[in-house]
């Protein structure tokens, strides 16, 4: 019986749990067992696993987190880890592994491929910052979820006439900042990708829509750009408004999935479980115009993808 080893890794993201459901559930209808190893990598380097059957992953579809728990591992990312990993699979008679994770997750499975155990990666990240697919796990829930605490932040911006400086996660993408700020009408938007000049994207474009009798002011910002803090302190300096900051933090990798993440991770799951009954090469599966496809771990580590330069403009022009 061929054994798969299952593990999240890197930051959880809504839709995780989904996605081992589904990988579950298909491995065992196909008569695949399904080693699943707690804490990632690191987990994979200790033997720490628990064989999954089908009502092990009763009612988590639902639920955010990963059950698997998730790890970042300094280790891993040695030869010396590698190896304790690569005989750790050989002593379960993993044959292939399933890897839902991020970029930094991605990277480590590359590194893992030269011990000839197969891996297949199914993109989990709440930053959408996997290049070859349009869509990651979480990415969705995230973005509601930012949604849903700007609307509340607005509420009582506008009750006060201030501006609120809102930092979202996202340390080299600006997907959920851009996405989310068109969302709520933010002022301005700030995201790694572009460059932006404080004085004429923020602090102009607030005094210009003062003079249009606009009160309160919302502005988006991905943590890579800088603090939330710093900033807020800047444009009350610069504009007179009374301005305060709201950093979100960890809230975003929280919550219940949307059904869009719940259905994306059933098919990826799904996918990746009938790609190892039929291939022996490692893959990342990917979301391309709605289908599921897969690409080559070399290949998708040389994609790009860009930030939706013309929804940047639009923010520009009609949240003004
Ligand atoms: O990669 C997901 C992510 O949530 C990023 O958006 C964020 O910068 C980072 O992880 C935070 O990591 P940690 O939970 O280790 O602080």
């Amino acid at each position: 019986m061929t054994t798969i080893g299952l593990l999240t890794s890197g930051g959880d993201a809504p839709g995780m749990n989904a996605a081992i459901r589904a990988v579950v559930r298909t491995a065992i209808e196909n008569g695949i067992k399904v080693l699943g190893i707690k804490n990632g990598f690191k987990g994979l380097m200790y033997g720490d696993t628990v064989e999954m059957d089908l009502r092990s992953v009763s009612n988590i579809i639902n639920r955010g987190g990963t059950i698997l728990h998730s790890a970042r591992s300094e280790e891993f990312l040695t030869i010396e880890g590698q190896k304790k990993a690569a005989d750790m699979c050989k002593h379960l008679e993993i044959e292939s592994l399933i890897i839902i994770g991020g970029d930094g997750s991605f990277r480590a499975a590359r590194e893992f491929l030269k011990f000839g155990i197969t891996c297949v990666c199914i993109p989990g990240t709440i930053d959408n910052d996997i290049s070859c697919t349009d869509y990651t796990i979480g990415y969705d829930t995230a973005m509601n979820t930012v949604m849903e605490m700007a609307d509340k932040v607005r509420d009582t911006t506008e009750s006060h006439s201030r501006c609120s400086v809102i930092e979202v996660m996202g340390r080299d993408a600006g997907f959920i900042a851009l996405n989310s700020g068109v969302a709520v009408g933010a002022t301005s938007i700030l995201v790694p990708e572009i460059e932006y000049d404080f004085d004429k994207d923020v602090i102009e474009r607030m005094k210009k829509t003062l003079r249009t009798g606009k009160r309160h002011f919302v502005v988006i910002v991905a943590e890579g750009c800088g603090k939330a803090t710093q900033m807020a302190k800047e444009i009350q300096e610069k504009t007179g408004i009374e301005t305060r900051a709201t950093i979100l933090g960890h809230v975003q990798r929280g919550g219940s999935p949307t059904v869009r993440d719940r259905v994306l991770a059933s098919r990826m799951g799904n996918f990746a479980v009938h790609h190892v009954l039929e291939s022996k090469e490692s893959c990342v599966v990917a979301a391309k115009s709605e289908e599921i496809v897969s690409y080559g771990i070399e290949e998708s580590a040389n994609m790009t993808k860009l930030l939706d330069l013309e929804l940047y403009r639009l923010a520009y022009e009609i949240s003004i």
